[in-house]
């Protein structure tokens, strides 16, 4: 990337609403999956799935291994390329006509279950990098953060519960930390859609517990897509739950109702 391209970016996303297209949310719903299918050498890992999640919601996806959560994820951000189906982000967006960089750009982050903070920087300048893109070109251009993008790292420290932290080396932090700090550094892209695989796996109940409280709120601003295995995480944090088998929805409805559905029972939740 020249110095020119890197400037343009820094400048597009210093305003907070630089996205390329403009997402449409006027039917209230971000995101469309219909009638996606996606084989593996002849299995299909996803099944004619249709999924629709609504501006500002927090929803939860659950089902066995296999079921095919992960490759949705993958679909929805690129990584993987449906053999039938459409997706669209809003009214207007046609993710299938989307590289996974232009994805991003567009509105949706993805965290991974892997946090791949940079270890040898601090937590605040994890999220300045976040913010820029590119640090080495970023220091040169701008040894001083203008005010309004310092605000923004406040504000997002403060959402993550790192504003003691600061100034601690990423590396260094617990693992339920660096956790939070990637979802910190998705928020400096300021998504409209934010996608987290199993969250809490491997956090401690204080971690988990904190970090249940981070994604209810971050809804309602945006909507948050959570896959996750631990029940008692899904339970606390729940609105609408969707239940995914061999590929497609086998259930749909408030944790009450999935919980109490004999089909779910039977394939997922059932002891
Ligand atoms: N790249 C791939 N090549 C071949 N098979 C794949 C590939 N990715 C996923 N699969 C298969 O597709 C199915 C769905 O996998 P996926 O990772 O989406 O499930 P999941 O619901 O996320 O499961 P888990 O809860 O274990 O994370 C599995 O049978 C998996 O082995
Ligand atoms: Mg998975």
């Amino acid at each position: 990337m020249s110095v020119t391209e890197a400037f343009a970016r820094v400048l597009s996303r210093s305003g907070g609403s630089s996205r390329a297209p403009t997402l449409d949310t006027s039917h209230n719903i971000v995101l469309y999956l219909e009638d996606i299918s996606v084989s593996f050498d002849g299995f299909k890992a996803l099944n004619s799935l249709n999924l629709y999640i609504e501006a500002g919601e927090l929803r939860c996806i659950i089902g066995p291994n296999g079921a095919g959560k992960t490759t949705m994820m993958d679909v929805i951000t690129g990584k993987t390329r449906p053999d039938e189906g459409s997706a669209w982000f809003g009214q207007t967006i046609d993710l299938l006509r989307l590289t996974e960089p232009e994805i991003a750009k567009a509105g949706i982050g993805r965290k991974f279950q892997k946090p791949t903070v940079f270890g040898s920087h601090t937590v605040f300048e994890n999220l300045e990098l976040a913010m820029a893109g590119d640090k080495s070109v970023w220091k040169i251009l701008f040894a001083r953060l203008r005010a309004e993008q310092i605000a923004r790292i406040e504000e997002v420290l403060e959402t993550i519960g790192l504003k003691d932290h600061r100034q601690v080396l990423a590396g260094g932090l617990s693992h339920g930390q660096k956790q939070w700090l990637e979802i910190g550094m998705l928020l400096m892209q300021d998504p409209e859609l934010l996608l987290v695989d199993e969250p809490v796996a491997g956090m401690t109940p204080q971690e988990t517990e904190h970090t249940a409280e981070l994604l209810v709120g971050l809804a309602g601003k945006r909507s948050v897509v959570v896959v996750e295995h631990d029940m008692e995480f899904v339970r606390s944090i729940a609105r609408t739950v969707t239940v995914l088998h061999q590929g497609s929805v086998l259930a749909e409805g408030s944790m009450q109702e999935v919980q109490n559905d004999p089909k779910v029972v039977e394939v997922y939740l059932g002891d």
